[in-house]
């Protein structure tokens, strides 16, 4: 049973007034908000807990670790891994970044190729671009017809900057047996996208029978259920600060196959086997990941957000998201029929909670600072996707992003507000 009033009450944030305002909060995308449970479990660990892991034998240390173990349990428990092949590291950034680096530095060469799509945040683009830079490997975009859905038969197109050879075109045409990893978005933090995993994981090994997958879930995995052995995938890359927990906490999940054969990405501390002074064996997964301090506080209040979600249900909050995407989706539609907005995005069937848009003749940074002024958080700008925001013709977009507190009055009470935008230009 999904009891909206009770969720809204375990977040005590949702009371604060901006600009005397009650808070609507439609940026849940770059981060969510945190339930007490999550507050308070860090507080706790502070009050009672605070020892470094791994390293004592007294009583709190102890504590400490068993406390880090558990969040893995849990976060392995959510998407159907075992335990030693969550990784912890800072956010989704660094896990596409660990692999990239500890992975792609030994696999790719040239001529190989790794595919992307046009739908990457930032966080899964970079890090290819440079590999491929580095390694004269070409880069592969699937590019996006108008709704912002991956195309399958687009014609290739090639462009060729900076000593790095990029290849523009549709699944069919980029899939072949030079291609060693595709790296794609389980869902896209600006069109709200939701490409069909399961078949793009069918087309690749088909097609590109070589290729290791990696799903960048930040989008995803706070979202819906996500089970890494049913996708069969090889690394999925999520972040806490997104899905209730605090920031500063990520995950890396691999295939143990995979992990075992990757050499360190950080060195030092905790991540060792032995140590001689020419030279040091690694540590047994997931340690060998884990070079130094993690944080403590942070990865405890990360596994209360996931105990938190579990508790109301992953398929429960995927349904919830989408009644009320749909509901907002229709408003704003209305909207667009007036000739108010222009809106971006597919089909509520084939997309998350989030709703880029643009409100006609106004910049989106202008639109979301007076919305502001009725309390109501929004994002505007390029959304760390340049690339697919250019193609749709505009400088920035304004996103409104939804999560399992978030409620229709509130999208009644956003849609009326929107209406108010251009009579500020009038
Ligand atoms: C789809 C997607 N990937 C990656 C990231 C990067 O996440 P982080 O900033 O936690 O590393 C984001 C953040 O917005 C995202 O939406």
């Amino acid at each position: 049973m999904f009891d909206i009033k009770k969720i809204r009450e375990d977040f005590p944030i949702l009371k604060r007034k901006v600009h005397g305002k009650t808070l609507v909060y439609f940026d849940s995308g770059a981060t969510s908000q945190k339930p007490e449970v999550v507050i308070e479990a860090m507080n706790k660990y502070y009050r009672e807990t605070n020892a470094n892991i791994h390293r004592g034998v007294y009583e709190m240390s102890v504590e400490s670790t068993r406390l880090v173990d558990e969040a893995r349990a849990e976060v392995a428990d959510l998407i159907g891994a075992r335990n030693e092949e969550v990784i912890f590291t800072r956010n989704t950034s660094e896990s596409i970044n660990l692999v990239a680096y500890s992975w792609g530095e030994d696999n790719i060469s040239t001529g190989d190729a790794v595919v992307i799509t046009k739908l990457e945040h930032h966080s899964n683009m970079i890090p290819w671009q440079e590999l491929c830079r580095k390694k004269g490997a070409e880069l592969r975009v699937v590019d996006v017809n108008e709704k912002g859905e991956l195309e399958n038969n687009k014609e290739a197109l090639i462009l060729e900057e900076n000593g790095l050879k990029v290849v523009v075109g549709g699944w069919n045409n980029l899939l072949d047996s030079r291609v060693k990893m595709v790296a794609f978005t389980g869902q896209s933090n600006v069109m709200g996208t939701e490409p069909p995993v399961k078949d793009i994981v069918e087309m690749v090994k088909r097609l590109s029978p070589e290729a290791l997958i990696l799903v960048d879930g930040a989008q995803m995995v706070p979202h819906m259920s996500v089970s890494v052995a049913k996708l069969g995938i090889d690394f999925l890359a999520f972040s806490g600060h997104k899905m209730l927990g605090p920031t500063g906490v990520g995950v890396l999940w691999g295939k143990k196959e995979v992990l075992n054969k990757m050499k360190p990405f950080l060195m030092g501390g905790d991540m060792i086997g032995e140590v001689k002074l020419t030279g040091a064996t690694w540590a047994e997964l997931p340690n060998k990941f884990e070079a130094g301090t993690p944080d403590i506080a942070g990865i405890v209040g990360m596994g209360a957000a996931v105990k938190y979600l579990k508790a109301i249900g992953m398929e429960n909050i995927h349904e919830y998201e989408k009644e009320i995407l749909k509901y907002a989706l229709e408003k704003m539609k209305g909207l667009e029929k007036e000739g108010l907005i222009n809106l971006y995005g597919p089909e509520a069937e084939n997309r998350g909670g989030a709703i880029p848009f643009n409100v006609v003749g106004v910049h989106a940074h202008d639109t979301a600072q007076i919305l502001d002024n009725y309390g109501i958080a929004v994002r505007s700008g390029h959304h760390c996707a340049a690339p697919l925001v250019a193609s749709f013709n505009v400088p920035a977009m304004v996103r409104a992003t939804f999560y399992l507190y978030n409620t229709r009055e509130e999208i009644d009470y956003f849609i009326e507000k929107i209406r108010e935008v251009p009579k500020v230009f009038a």
